[in-house]
């Protein structure tokens, strides 16, 4: 009998998984071809490349790239014309970021339950959670997964809210064929350090429509507008406008995405196919419309009954011992420190931080996935080989049939 790593045993695995961020020649050329340039920031020609290509390869018309992801979030809920004090409906699994961005433009979030086998807002929870004062949803497309857009869409049709789509983990993923980022009003992407496609820090927002893309741009860019003279300002933005080096290493990211896309949808399909036959881990399904997953993280399900009672927490540190890094994930945002006592921040409003009293919310699925099942896998580890597959399946046997030794 193999005796567990956590033991003393020999791990399943001794060599690392694919180390990220991955750049070459092409990154370095792009660098100091900016450097060169003279043109770091305003006046450069790599930023709106950026903004065309990615916004051509998402299907849409229109990017706004800037600082970070949790800027373009809030900037499209701005450009988005939602009057303050309004609610925005949004899963609490998700990152803080976005209900963050909702309370800096002055929007109270109000969460709501995800389905319990993918992880994304649950359509129907959505519909409940529906009262006068909610303007506006953001659906998360959480790991890499879309939510289901169609019916997304048609909620926020016939209830008329806004939709941004927080694309945050989602560059280049696809429901029913159509890209994300191309289903909401507006969409919100990331290229922070661990992101699929990254230059260290930033983010886009993505639009359809020219008048929404103009405020947008004009937020991002100290509320100038395109035609008008460089100070005749229109109204209050910021400077969140993305450098000339992040929009060059975002260049050449964007041409290595589709590729690495289709290494981690082998790798993930495989895994799946391991993993399925093993009672006691459950990957996150994949409905049948999500045409392309970006697996920015690969999530399964633990039951730790199947496990002898072994808890998450313990199953998580026997499989780092066997050489598989992973990790929880998120709590409930509710639940976080951060987002209790809002009465007490002084920037936000009494009348807004009334509707923010999370005491009593409890949603059932979300708190499941946070506090007993979700297990998470960064998606640099799908891009390595099938074998590097068989060893996350073969450390979760180790563990299973061994478990007596750390029960
Ligand atoms: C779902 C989600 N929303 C928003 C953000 C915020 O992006 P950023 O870290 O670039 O501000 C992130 C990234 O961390 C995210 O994962």
């Amino acid at each position: 009998m193999a005796k567990l790593a956590l033991k003393g045993g020999r791990p399943v695995r001794e060599k690392p998984f694919p180390s990220w961020p991955i750049y070459s020649e092409d990154e370095l050329k792009a660098l100091k071809e900016v450097l060169e340039s003279g043109y770091w920031g305003i006046g450069g020609s790599r930023k709106p490349e950026f903004e065309r290509r990615f916004a051509e390869y998402h299907g849409v018309e229109y990017g706004v790239a800037v600082t970070n992801g949790t800027a373009a979030l809030e900037i499209s809920l701005r450009a988005a014309g939602i009057p303050a004090g309004s609610r925005v409906l949004m899963p609490a699994y998700t990152f803080m970021a976005t209900a963050t961005a909702a309370i800096y433009a002055n929007l109270a979030p109000k969460f709501v339950d995800i389905d319990p086998d993918t992880y994304t807002i649950d359509p129907s929870a959505v519909e409940e959670a529906i009262t006068e004062d909610v303007k506006a949803i953001i659906p998360v497309h959480i790991a890499g997964c879309p939510a289901d857009m169609e019916r997304i869409n048609s909620i926020a049709e016939k209830y008329s809210l806004v939709v941004v789509e927080d694309a945050c983990q989602a560059w280049g993923a696809e429901w029913n064929g159509r890209k994300v980022g191309s289903y909401g009003d507006l969409a919100a992407f990331s290229f922070q350090s661990s992101k699929n496609i990254t230059s260290g820090e930033g983010g886009i927002i993505l639009t359809k429509d020219r008048k929404l893309y103009e405020v947008a741009w004009s937020y991002s860019n100290c509320g100038r507008s395109m035609k008008g003279a460089w100070y005749e300002h229109f109204i209050p933005g910021a400077n969140c406008r993305m450098t000339e080096f992040q929009a060059a290493i975002l260049l050449v990211q964007l041409d290595r995405l589709p590729e690495q896309a289709e290494i981690r949808e082998d790798r993930a399909r495989y895994l799946t196919s391991l993993l399925s036959k093993i009672d006691g881990v459950t990957p996150l399904k994949r409905p049948e419309k999500v045409t392309k997953h970006a697996y920015h993280i690969y999530i399964l399900r633990y039951n730790s009954e199947a496990f002898g009672g072994l808890s998450r927490e313990a199953f998580i540190e026997a499989m780092r011992a066997e050489g598989i890094p992973c990790s929880s994930g998120y709590v409930p945002l509710y639940k976080a420190p951060a987002f209790q006592n809002l009465d007490r921040i002084p920037f936000i409003p009494n009348d807004l931080s009334k509707k923010m009293d999370y005491s009593e919310v409890s949603l059932p699925n979300t708190e499941r996935a946070c506090y007993k099942e979700s297990i998470w896998f960064r998606q640099t580890m799908l891009l390595g080989s099938r074998d590097d597959m068989e060893d996350i399946a073969a450390a979760i046997e180790k563990i299973k049939e061994n478990v007596d030794e750390i029960l």
